[in-house]
Protein backbone atom coordinates (compact mmCIF):
# COMPACT_ATOMS: atom_id res chain seq x y z
CA UNK A 1 0.00 0.00 0.00
CA UNK A 2 1.56 2.84 -1.01
CA UNK A 3 2.61 6.01 1.41
CA UNK A 4 -1.02 8.05 0.44
CA UNK A 5 -2.92 5.26 0.62
CA UNK A 6 -2.04 4.43 4.41
CA UNK A 7 -2.75 8.43 5.15
CA UNK A 8 -5.59 7.81 3.19
CA UNK A 9 -4.61 11.05 1.17
CA UNK A 10 -4.15 12.00 -2.27
CA UNK A 11 -1.71 14.97 -2.08
CA UNK A 12 0.74 15.32 0.52
CA UNK A 13 3.46 18.28 1.27
CA UNK A 14 6.98 17.66 2.08
CA UNK A 15 10.64 20.20 1.57
CA UNK A 16 11.84 18.23 -1.67
CA UNK A 17 10.07 16.14 -4.00
CA UNK A 18 12.83 14.00 -5.67
CA UNK A 19 11.83 12.49 -9.18
CA UNK A 20 14.03 9.01 -9.23
CA UNK A 21 15.52 6.37 -6.79
CA UNK A 22 18.82 5.49 -8.11
CA UNK A 23 21.74 6.49 -6.07
CA UNK A 24 21.46 10.25 -7.00
CA UNK A 25 18.30 10.52 -5.62
CA UNK A 26 18.71 8.52 -2.45
CA UNK A 27 21.64 10.44 -1.89
CA UNK A 28 20.71 13.45 -1.84
CA UNK A 29 16.97 12.40 0.19
CA UNK A 30 19.06 10.44 2.68
CA UNK A 31 21.88 13.47 3.43
CA UNK A 32 18.73 15.79 3.18
CA UNK A 33 17.56 13.68 6.04
CA UNK A 34 20.99 13.71 7.96
CA UNK A 35 20.02 17.73 8.12
CA UNK A 36 16.34 17.12 8.83
CA UNK A 37 14.70 18.38 5.76
CA UNK A 38 11.82 16.18 4.33
CA UNK A 39 11.63 14.80 1.28
CA UNK A 40 10.00 11.97 -0.82
CA UNK A 41 11.13 9.77 -3.21
CA UNK A 42 9.08 8.85 -6.49
CA UNK A 43 10.62 6.09 -8.58
CA UNK A 44 8.87 4.19 -11.61
CA UNK A 45 10.28 0.84 -11.24
CA UNK A 46 10.07 -1.35 -8.05
CA UNK A 47 13.22 -1.74 -5.69
CA UNK A 48 14.56 -5.24 -7.05
CA UNK A 49 14.58 -3.57 -10.97
CA UNK A 50 16.38 -0.72 -9.45
CA UNK A 51 19.16 -2.91 -7.82
CA UNK A 52 19.23 -5.69 -10.65
CA UNK A 53 20.98 -3.14 -13.03
CA UNK A 54 24.71 -3.88 -13.09
CA UNK A 55 26.83 -0.72 -13.34
CA UNK A 56 30.74 0.35 -12.59
CA UNK A 57 32.04 0.08 -9.36
CA UNK A 58 35.01 3.02 -8.80
CA UNK A 59 34.30 5.57 -6.54
CA UNK A 60 36.17 9.02 -5.71
CA UNK A 61 37.11 10.45 -2.73
CA UNK A 62 34.38 12.95 -2.69
CA UNK A 63 31.78 10.02 -3.31
CA UNK A 64 33.15 8.70 -0.12
CA UNK A 65 32.73 12.18 2.21
CA UNK A 66 29.35 12.23 1.37
CA UNK A 67 28.61 8.33 2.11
CA UNK A 68 29.98 8.98 5.36
CA UNK A 69 27.96 12.26 6.01
CA UNK A 70 25.53 10.54 5.02
CA UNK A 71 25.93 7.92 7.41
CA UNK A 72 25.58 5.35 4.91
CA UNK A 73 29.90 4.29 4.64
CA UNK A 74 29.79 1.56 7.18
CA UNK A 75 29.66 -1.57 4.78
CA UNK A 76 31.44 0.42 1.90
CA UNK A 77 34.39 0.73 4.24
CA UNK A 78 34.15 -2.86 5.78
CA UNK A 79 33.81 -4.51 2.07
CA UNK A 80 35.16 -1.92 -0.46
CA UNK A 81 38.77 -2.14 -1.33
CA UNK A 82 41.05 1.10 -1.95
CA UNK A 83 43.05 1.37 -4.70
CA UNK A 84 45.93 3.65 -4.47
CA UNK A 85 46.67 2.93 -8.60
CA UNK A 86 45.64 1.73 -12.09
CA UNK A 87 47.37 -0.18 -14.80
CA UNK A 88 47.51 1.19 -18.21
CA UNK A 89 48.83 -1.25 -21.34
CA UNK A 90 49.39 -1.19 -25.15
CA UNK A 91 50.10 -4.09 -26.90
CA UNK A 92 52.63 -6.13 -24.49
CA UNK A 93 53.47 -3.03 -22.69
CA UNK A 94 52.01 -2.18 -19.27
CA UNK A 95 52.88 0.58 -16.79
CA UNK A 96 51.72 1.95 -13.66
CA UNK A 97 49.99 5.25 -12.58
CA UNK A 98 50.41 5.78 -8.58
CA UNK A 99 47.23 7.92 -7.17
CA UNK A 100 48.23 8.04 -4.05
CA UNK A 101 52.34 9.00 -4.83
CA UNK A 102 50.45 11.89 -7.21
CA UNK A 103 47.58 12.78 -4.95
CA UNK A 104 47.76 11.96 -1.68
CA UNK A 105 44.10 10.07 -2.55
CA UNK A 106 42.79 6.42 -3.55
CA UNK A 107 39.79 5.38 -5.14
CA UNK A 108 37.56 2.67 -3.54
CA UNK A 109 36.08 -0.50 -5.91
CA UNK A 110 32.52 -0.96 -4.23
CA UNK A 111 29.84 -1.50 -7.07
CA UNK A 112 27.35 1.21 -7.86
CA UNK A 113 24.66 -1.64 -6.71
CA UNK A 114 26.22 -1.74 -3.52
CA UNK A 115 26.05 1.95 -2.67
CA UNK A 116 22.64 2.27 -3.75
CA UNK A 117 21.35 -1.13 -1.73
CA UNK A 118 23.42 0.80 1.29
CA UNK A 119 20.83 3.98 0.48
CA UNK A 120 17.84 1.89 0.51
CA UNK A 121 18.89 0.40 3.71
CA UNK A 122 19.62 4.21 5.34
CA UNK A 123 16.16 5.17 3.76
CA UNK A 124 14.24 2.35 5.41
CA UNK A 125 15.41 2.53 8.59
CA UNK A 126 14.86 6.45 8.65
CA UNK A 127 11.22 5.55 7.74
CA UNK A 128 12.12 7.39 4.18
CA UNK A 129 9.19 7.75 2.19
CA UNK A 130 9.77 6.36 -1.31
CA UNK A 131 6.99 5.46 -3.55
CA UNK A 132 7.91 2.93 -5.82
CA UNK A 133 5.83 2.00 -9.35
CA UNK A 134 4.71 5.54 -10.07
CA UNK A 135 3.97 7.07 -13.65
CA UNK A 136 2.85 9.88 -15.43
CA UNK A 137 5.06 11.91 -13.71
CA UNK A 138 5.03 15.38 -14.46
CA UNK A 139 6.53 18.62 -12.42
CA UNK A 140 3.83 21.25 -12.47
CA UNK A 141 4.60 25.34 -11.85
CA UNK A 142 8.63 24.74 -11.34
CA UNK A 143 8.47 28.32 -12.32
CA UNK A 144 6.72 29.72 -9.42
CA UNK A 145 7.27 29.63 -5.68
CA UNK A 146 4.67 26.81 -5.45
CA UNK A 147 5.68 23.67 -7.73
CA UNK A 148 4.08 20.35 -7.64
CA UNK A 149 4.32 16.90 -8.74
CA UNK A 150 1.42 14.99 -9.97
CA UNK A 151 1.44 10.99 -10.45
CA UNK A 152 -0.10 8.49 -10.53
CA UNK A 153 0.05 4.73 -8.74
CA UNK A 154 -2.02 1.41 -10.50
CA UNK A 155 -4.00 4.29 -11.93
CA UNK A 156 -4.82 6.64 -8.74
CA UNK A 157 -4.12 10.12 -8.80
CA UNK A 158 -1.77 11.42 -6.92
CA UNK A 159 0.00 14.99 -5.76
CA UNK A 160 2.98 16.24 -3.93
CA UNK A 161 3.55 19.98 -3.19
CA UNK A 162 6.80 20.80 -2.41
CA UNK A 163 9.31 23.59 -1.92
CA UNK A 164 11.90 22.58 -4.45
CA UNK A 165 12.18 19.24 -7.29
CA UNK A 166 15.41 17.49 -7.76
CA UNK A 167 15.20 16.13 -11.11
CA UNK A 168 17.56 12.98 -10.55
CA UNK A 169 15.46 10.47 -12.75
CA UNK A 170 18.35 9.52 -15.21
CA UNK A 171 19.08 9.93 -19.22
CA UNK A 172 15.22 9.04 -20.20
CA UNK A 173 13.56 10.59 -17.17
CA UNK A 174 11.14 13.75 -17.44
CA UNK A 175 13.08 15.97 -15.56
CA UNK A 176 14.91 17.43 -18.06
CA UNK A 177 12.33 17.48 -20.64
CA UNK A 178 10.66 19.97 -18.29
CA UNK A 179 12.73 22.85 -19.16
CA UNK A 180 11.52 24.88 -22.32
CA UNK A 181 13.33 24.07 -25.71
CA UNK A 182 13.78 27.63 -25.42
CA UNK A 183 15.82 27.59 -22.48
CA UNK A 184 17.50 24.32 -22.86
CA UNK A 185 21.01 23.90 -24.74
CA UNK A 186 22.28 20.26 -25.44
CA UNK A 187 25.50 18.72 -25.97
CA UNK A 188 26.55 15.44 -27.49
CA UNK A 189 29.15 12.94 -28.28
CA UNK A 190 27.81 9.01 -29.93
CA UNK A 191 31.38 7.10 -29.64
CA UNK A 192 31.74 4.31 -33.02
CA UNK A 193 31.35 1.55 -30.53
CA UNK A 194 30.34 -0.25 -27.22
CA UNK A 195 31.58 -1.83 -24.25
CA UNK A 196 30.21 -5.42 -23.98
CA UNK A 197 30.70 -6.45 -20.24
CA UNK A 198 30.73 -9.65 -18.23
CA UNK A 199 30.66 -10.22 -14.23
CA UNK A 200 31.88 -13.85 -13.86
CA UNK A 201 32.75 -15.41 -10.34
CA UNK A 202 36.43 -15.42 -10.85
CA UNK A 203 39.18 -13.99 -9.41
CA UNK A 204 40.34 -10.81 -10.85
CA UNK A 205 43.42 -11.52 -13.47
CA UNK A 206 45.09 -8.32 -10.81
CA UNK A 207 44.66 -6.91 -7.91
CA UNK A 208 44.52 -3.50 -9.93
CA UNK A 209 41.91 -2.31 -12.81
CA UNK A 210 44.02 -3.04 -16.48
CA UNK A 211 42.61 -0.28 -18.95
CA UNK A 212 44.08 -2.07 -22.31
CA UNK A 213 44.36 -0.37 -25.56
CA UNK A 214 45.10 -3.06 -28.06
CA UNK A 215 45.32 -3.47 -32.00
CA UNK A 216 41.79 -5.37 -31.54
CA UNK A 217 40.60 -2.53 -29.36
CA UNK A 218 40.21 -2.09 -25.73
CA UNK A 219 39.80 -3.97 -22.78
CA UNK A 220 39.20 -3.34 -18.70
CA UNK A 221 39.77 -6.14 -16.32
CA UNK A 222 38.17 -4.68 -12.82
CA UNK A 223 36.18 -6.06 -10.45
CA UNK A 224 33.95 -6.43 -7.32
CA UNK A 225 35.36 -8.21 -4.88
CA UNK A 226 38.25 -11.51 -4.80
CA UNK A 227 35.90 -13.35 -6.32
CA UNK A 228 33.38 -11.74 -8.68
CA UNK A 229 35.40 -10.21 -11.63
CA UNK A 230 33.94 -7.29 -14.15
CA UNK A 231 35.10 -7.35 -17.48
CA UNK A 232 34.67 -5.07 -20.91
CA UNK A 233 35.89 -5.57 -24.35
CA UNK A 234 35.21 -2.89 -26.86
CA UNK A 235 32.53 -3.76 -29.19
CA UNK A 236 30.46 -2.96 -32.57
CA UNK A 237 27.45 -1.14 -31.86
CA UNK A 238 25.46 -3.47 -34.11
CA UNK A 239 26.92 -6.49 -31.85
CA UNK A 240 24.20 -7.98 -29.44
CA UNK A 241 25.66 -9.99 -26.06
CA UNK A 242 24.32 -13.22 -27.93
CA UNK A 243 26.59 -12.38 -30.44
CA UNK A 244 29.55 -13.42 -28.17
CA UNK A 245 29.67 -17.27 -26.31
CA UNK A 246 31.92 -16.14 -22.45
CA UNK A 247 34.67 -18.68 -24.86
CA UNK A 248 34.82 -16.27 -27.69
CA UNK A 249 34.88 -13.47 -24.99
CA UNK A 250 37.18 -14.84 -22.63
CA UNK A 251 39.37 -15.55 -26.12
CA UNK A 252 39.07 -12.08 -27.24
CA UNK A 253 40.26 -10.64 -24.00
CA UNK A 254 43.27 -13.07 -23.62
CA UNK A 255 43.93 -10.88 -27.04
CA UNK A 256 43.78 -7.23 -25.33
CA UNK A 257 45.71 -7.80 -22.66
CA UNK A 258 49.38 -8.56 -22.03
CA UNK A 259 50.58 -11.93 -22.45
CA UNK A 260 51.36 -12.35 -19.08
CA UNK A 261 48.61 -10.74 -17.57
CA UNK A 262 46.46 -13.19 -20.18
CA UNK A 263 48.61 -16.49 -19.25
CA UNK A 264 46.74 -16.00 -15.55
CA UNK A 265 43.39 -15.19 -16.30
CA UNK A 266 40.62 -17.76 -14.59
CA UNK A 267 38.22 -17.51 -17.17
CA UNK A 268 34.53 -19.16 -16.09
CA UNK A 269 30.55 -19.11 -17.26
CA UNK A 270 29.56 -15.27 -17.08
CA UNK A 271 26.48 -14.70 -14.79
CA UNK A 272 25.68 -10.90 -16.41
CA UNK A 273 26.60 -9.82 -19.95
CA UNK A 274 25.43 -6.71 -21.48
CA UNK A 275 26.34 -4.39 -23.85
CA UNK A 276 26.71 -0.77 -23.01
CA UNK A 277 26.76 2.35 -25.85
CA UNK A 278 29.40 4.80 -25.32
CA UNK A 279 27.97 8.61 -24.83
CA UNK A 280 29.06 12.24 -23.50
CA UNK A 281 26.08 14.16 -23.22
CA UNK A 282 25.38 17.75 -21.64
CA UNK A 283 22.41 19.72 -20.97
CA UNK A 284 22.44 23.18 -19.62
CA UNK A 285 21.36 25.03 -17.72
CA UNK A 286 21.26 22.14 -14.66
CA UNK A 287 18.23 24.67 -12.92
CA UNK A 288 15.05 26.11 -14.10
CA UNK A 289 12.90 28.14 -10.92
CA UNK A 290 12.46 25.61 -8.39
CA UNK A 291 13.52 21.98 -10.74
CA UNK A 292 17.17 21.39 -10.27
CA UNK A 293 18.59 18.32 -12.52
CA UNK A 294 21.56 15.88 -10.94
CA UNK A 295 23.34 12.95 -12.43
CA UNK A 296 22.33 10.83 -15.32
CA UNK A 297 19.05 13.61 -15.81
CA UNK A 298 21.66 16.19 -16.73
CA UNK A 299 24.93 14.21 -18.23
CA UNK A 300 26.11 10.48 -19.29
CA UNK A 301 29.53 10.53 -19.51
CA UNK A 302 31.69 7.09 -21.54
CA UNK A 303 32.23 4.48 -18.53
CA UNK A 304 35.65 5.06 -19.33
CA UNK A 305 36.85 6.77 -16.45
CA UNK A 306 34.15 5.72 -13.94
CA UNK A 307 32.66 9.16 -13.81
CA UNK A 308 28.82 8.55 -14.38
CA UNK A 309 28.30 8.04 -10.52
CA UNK A 310 30.96 10.12 -9.05
CA UNK A 311 29.45 13.24 -11.22
CA UNK A 312 25.94 12.25 -9.80
CA UNK A 313 27.50 12.71 -6.45
CA UNK A 314 29.03 16.31 -7.11
CA UNK A 315 25.90 16.99 -8.27
CA UNK A 316 24.09 16.01 -5.33
CA UNK A 317 27.05 17.69 -3.13
CA UNK A 318 26.16 20.98 -4.94
CA UNK A 319 22.48 21.07 -4.61
CA UNK A 320 22.37 19.25 -1.01
CA UNK A 321 24.32 22.54 0.10
CA UNK A 322 22.30 24.59 -1.70
CA UNK A 323 19.30 23.32 0.30
CA UNK A 324 20.73 23.18 3.40
CA UNK A 325 21.89 26.99 3.13
CA UNK A 326 18.04 27.87 2.10
CA UNK A 327 16.52 26.27 4.97
CA UNK A 328 19.26 26.94 7.44
CA UNK A 329 20.71 30.28 6.93
CA UNK A 330 17.70 31.04 4.13
CA UNK A 331 19.86 32.07 2.07
CA UNK A 332 19.50 31.42 -1.76
CA UNK A 333 23.18 32.00 -2.85
CA UNK A 334 23.96 28.05 -2.73
CA UNK A 335 21.02 27.49 -4.94
CA UNK A 336 21.22 30.11 -7.33
CA UNK A 337 25.25 29.11 -7.87
CA UNK A 338 23.82 25.23 -8.44
CA UNK A 339 23.54 24.96 -11.99
CA UNK A 340 27.51 27.07 -12.77
CA UNK A 341 29.01 25.32 -10.16
CA UNK A 342 27.42 21.46 -11.01
CA UNK A 343 28.83 22.61 -14.54
CA UNK A 344 31.54 23.42 -14.32
CA UNK A 345 32.71 20.29 -13.03
CA UNK A 346 31.13 17.85 -14.93
CA UNK A 347 32.43 19.45 -18.31
CA UNK A 348 35.79 18.61 -16.17
CA UNK A 349 34.74 14.67 -15.71
CA UNK A 350 33.24 14.89 -19.56
CA UNK A 351 36.63 16.42 -20.91
CA UNK A 352 38.48 13.61 -18.42
CA UNK A 353 36.27 10.87 -19.98
CA UNK A 354 36.46 11.70 -23.40
CA UNK A 355 39.97 12.00 -23.32
CA UNK A 356 40.69 8.80 -21.55
CA UNK A 357 38.30 7.28 -24.25
CA UNK A 358 40.24 8.84 -27.26
CA UNK A 359 43.55 7.35 -25.67
CA UNK A 360 42.23 3.56 -25.29
CA UNK A 361 39.88 2.56 -27.88
CA UNK A 362 39.91 1.73 -31.35
CA UNK A 363 38.21 4.15 -34.04
CA UNK A 364 36.40 2.76 -37.56
CA UNK A 365 37.90 5.83 -39.04
CA UNK A 366 41.35 5.69 -37.41
CA UNK A 367 44.42 6.69 -39.35
CA UNK A 368 47.92 5.18 -38.93
CA UNK A 369 48.69 9.01 -38.11
CA UNK A 370 46.11 8.89 -35.36
CA UNK A 371 47.44 5.41 -34.24
CA UNK A 372 51.01 6.68 -33.71
CA UNK A 373 49.95 10.04 -31.68
CA UNK A 374 47.47 7.39 -29.49
CA UNK A 375 50.84 5.41 -28.93
CA UNK A 376 52.94 8.65 -28.64
CA UNK A 377 50.51 9.97 -25.89
CA UNK A 378 50.63 6.07 -24.46
CA UNK A 379 54.75 7.11 -24.05
CA UNK A 380 54.40 10.45 -22.63
CA UNK A 381 51.67 9.38 -20.20
CA UNK A 382 54.54 6.43 -19.37
CA UNK A 383 57.44 8.71 -18.89
CA UNK A 384 56.14 11.99 -17.81
CA UNK A 385 55.78 12.27 -14.39
CA UNK A 386 53.33 15.31 -14.48
CA UNK A 387 51.16 13.89 -17.37
CA UNK A 388 50.22 10.74 -14.71
CA UNK A 389 50.14 13.49 -11.87
CA UNK A 390 47.28 15.00 -14.07
CA UNK A 391 45.88 11.94 -14.87
CA UNK A 392 45.72 10.80 -11.36
CA UNK A 393 43.71 13.98 -10.39
CA UNK A 394 41.46 14.02 -12.47
CA UNK A 395 41.00 9.72 -11.95
CA UNK A 396 40.65 9.86 -7.90
CA UNK A 397 38.08 13.26 -8.54
CA UNK A 398 38.66 16.39 -8.83
CA UNK A 399 38.05 18.30 -5.49
CA UNK A 400 34.18 19.95 -5.71
N1 LIG B 1 9.49 8.84 -12.62
C1 LIG B 1 10.10 8.25 -11.56
N2 LIG B 1 11.32 7.64 -11.64
C2 LIG B 1 11.91 7.64 -12.84
C3 LIG B 1 11.35 8.23 -14.00
C4 LIG B 1 10.08 8.86 -13.84
N3 LIG B 1 9.47 9.44 -14.88
N4 LIG B 1 12.20 8.07 -15.03
C5 LIG B 1 13.26 7.39 -14.55
N5 LIG B 1 13.09 7.13 -13.23
C6 LIG B 1 14.01 6.42 -12.35
C7 LIG B 1 14.70 5.24 -13.01
O1 LIG B 1 13.92 4.08 -12.94
C8 LIG B 1 15.99 5.13 -12.19
O2 LIG B 1 15.85 4.23 -11.10
O3 LIG B 1 15.07 7.31 -12.03
C9 LIG B 1 16.22 6.55 -11.65
C10 LIG B 1 17.45 7.21 -12.26
O4 LIG B 1 18.57 6.50 -11.79
P1 LIG B 1 19.95 6.40 -12.65
O5 LIG B 1 19.65 6.23 -14.07
O6 LIG B 1 20.80 5.43 -11.96
O7 LIG B 1 20.57 7.87 -12.54
P2 LIG B 1 21.33 8.56 -11.32
O8 LIG B 1 20.66 8.28 -10.01
O9 LIG B 1 21.53 9.94 -11.74
O10 LIG B 1 22.71 7.77 -11.23
C11 LIG B 1 23.71 8.04 -12.12
O11 LIG B 1 23.80 5.79 -12.73
O12 LIG B 1 23.63 5.20 -14.92
C12 LIG B 1 24.49 5.31 -13.88
O13 LIG B 1 26.52 5.79 -14.94
C13 LIG B 1 25.44 6.33 -14.26
O14 LIG B 1 26.63 5.88 -12.49
C14 LIG B 1 25.74 6.83 -12.98
C15 LIG B 1 24.55 6.79 -12.15
C1 LIG C 1 33.64 -1.35 -13.35
O1 LIG C 1 34.22 -1.92 -12.41
O2 LIG C 1 32.53 -1.70 -13.76
C2 LIG C 1 34.33 -0.19 -14.01
C3 LIG C 1 35.51 0.25 -13.48
C4 LIG C 1 36.18 1.31 -14.10
C5 LIG C 1 35.64 1.90 -15.21
C6 LIG C 1 34.43 1.46 -15.72
C7 LIG C 1 33.76 0.41 -15.10
O3 LIG C 1 36.30 2.90 -15.81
Amino acid sequence: MCILCRMGAHSMKTQVAIIGGGPSGLLLSQLLHVRGIDSVVLERKTKDYVLGRIRAGVLERGMLDLMREAGVADRMEKEGHAHDGTLISYGDEMFRVDFTEHTGHAVMVYGQTEVTRDLYEAREAAGGAIEFNVEDVVINDADSDAPFVSYTVVGQARRIDCDFVAGCDGFHGVSRNTIPDDVRREYEKVYPFGWLGILSETPPVNPELIYANSDRGFALCSMRNENLSRYYIQCSLSDSPNDWSDTAFWNELKRRIPTDQADKLVTGPSIEKSIAPLRSFVTEPMRWGRLFLCGDAAHIVPPTGAKGLNTAASDVHYLYNGLRDFYENNSTAGIDSYSQKALARVWKAERFSWWFSSLLHRYPDQTTFDHRIQVAELEFLRASKAAQKAMAENYVGLPY
